[in-house]
């Protein structure tokens, strides 16, 4: 679904973090936890493509999403300057986003603008922990706190929780049924080794680069594992979201 979407609300959480909250009824009716909306920053040929942002909050009852970014080059800094009531185009929702299972035992882990896409899980679940890892800025921790019957945190500088990775303080992971996570590559590469230890399902959301969004340039590919042959999938049509045992890190 292509829209023109009004921003509600577009404000800045801590440095170069901000939440857009768009009013987008149809695409809400569609949409599940781990998809994400391709973005149309401006009119202009500047940037020309799309950007890949994940929803982070469904509110069905309003009809609006909420997306959290971080500020790391062009379009994502004029999107940080776009003001409430003026319009986005938007794509979505894409991908195929997190299969919940309501009755099992689960926990939630996220690095960094990761955290993002958790949000919604959390909210839907009802027994779940989360896992959170930051460099040094924290956001978005009431509503992980209200949300999530555990909330676990470290930083990288020791400013907030434990300091060290979110791997770090994940100290019994054999009691959840079902690991979700999205964050950088390193971090899941270590989640991946730490479910498939202890024999726990384990679901990511990978962050690739994209160009079309819609399975037409190749630009996402990521190599999956199938039996004992590899392929390649596309992250914006087949994914984001991956059993992790299927991704190949080293590739
Ligand atoms: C499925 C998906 C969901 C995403 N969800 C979110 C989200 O919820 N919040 C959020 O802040 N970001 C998210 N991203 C990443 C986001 O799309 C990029 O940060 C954004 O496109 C950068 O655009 P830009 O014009 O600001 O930066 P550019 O000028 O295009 O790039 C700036 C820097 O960011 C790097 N970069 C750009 N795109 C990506 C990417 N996809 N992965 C890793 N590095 C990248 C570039 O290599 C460059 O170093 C998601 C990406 C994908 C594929
Ligand atoms: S972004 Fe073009 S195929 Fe995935």
């Amino acid at each position: 679904m292509q829209r023109m979407c009004k921003i509600i609300e577009n404000r800045e959480l801590c440095r170069d973090v901000y939440e857009m909250r768009l009013e987008c009824p149809e695409i809400v009716q569609e949409s599940k936890p781990g998809q994400f909306l391709h973005i149309k920053i401006n009119k202009s040929a500047d940037p020309l493509l799309r950007r890949p942002i994940s929803i982070s909050r469904i509110y069905r009852d309003t009809g609006c999403i909420s997306i959290v970014y971080q500020c790391v080059g062009k379009g994502t800094e004029e999107m940080a300057a776009l003001k409430q009531g003026e319009y986005i185009d938007v794509i979505g929702p894409l991908g195929n986003g997190f299969t919940l299972f309501q009755r099992k035992k689960s926990a939630v882990i996220g690095g960094g603008i990761g955290i993002a896409p958790l949000l919604e899980i959390v909210a839907e679940l009802t027994d779940c922990d989360a896992y959170l890892g930051f460099r040094d800025n924290t956001f978005k921790l009431d509503e992980f706190a209200s949300a999530c019957k555990e909330l676990h945190i470290a930083t990288e500088d020791g400013s907030l929780g434990s300091r060290g990775n979110v791997t770090d303080i994940i100290k019994d992971i054999k009691k959840y049924e079902i690991v979700y996570a999205c964050g950088p590559k390193a971090m899941l590469k270590r989640i991946k080794e730490l479910c498939a230890e202890k024999n726990v399902k384990c679901f990511i959301s990978i962050e690739e680069r994209m160009g079309c969004g819609i399975g037409a340039c190749l630009v996402c590919a990521c190599k999956i594992k199938e039996g004992d042959a590899w392929h390649y999938k596309k992250v914006c049509t087949d994914g984001p979201v991956f059993e992790a045992s299927e991704v190949d890190f080293d590739d």
